[in-house]
């Protein structure tokens, strides 16, 4: 596997998922990977295409220096599965969601082929949670940001075996 590329995916695409991108994007500029692993996110939902990331999710990443300049929200499409190895779902309705858009897109001939689809939270099974709670409602961004930066760093440790094991 030459370059790997990553998708984050949320409802609204301007709390989780931009959080998530800058979040991972940052991470692998530190360990030197951003050339060859790319980042991007999407929402299943439709209301914010084309807007920025929410105040909170700026906020959150002003406080760590993280950029978001340029990030525009969009819309998940199934054909992402063919543009993407890791299609990493916020929460498990985004994960149904996903896999039905998937399955909507992609013809019989080509099922099971494309990216790996998983929640973001499988990332964390020590923590015992399914979903990332969606801040847009409980407003708690702060707890969203310590389990984004955890799951990344658990992520970026996938993603390195991933390019140890194509050598
Ligand atoms: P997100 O949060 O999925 O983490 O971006 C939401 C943002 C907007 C809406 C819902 C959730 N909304 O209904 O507009």
């Amino acid at each position: 596997m030459s370059n790997v590329r990553v998708l984050f995916v949320c409802l609204g695409n301007i709390c989780r998922s931009p959080m998530a991108e800058a979040v991972f994007r940052s991470k692998l500029q530190q360990a030197g990977l951003d050339g060859i692993v790319e980042v991007d996110s999407a929402g299943t939902g439709d209301w914010h295409i084309g807007h920025p990331p929410h105040e909170g999710t700026r906020k959150q990443l002003d406080l760590k220096g993280i950029s978001y300049a340029g990030m525009k929200a969009r819309q998940f499409i199934g054909q992402d599965n063919d543009q993407f190895d890791y299609i990493v779902c916020m929460d498990t309705k985004n994960e149904k969601d996903v896999r039905e858009l998937i399955d909507g897109a992609v013809s019989g001939a080509d099922k099971g082929r494309g990216a790996e689809v998983l929640t973001f939270m499988s990332l964390l099974p020590e923590k015992g949670i399914v979903d990332v709670p969606d801040p847009y409602y409980t407003g708690n961004f702060d707890y969203v940001y310590e389990l984004v930066d955890e799951g990344c760093d658990r992520l970026l440790e996938q993603v390195r075996s991933a390019l140890k094991g194509s050598n």
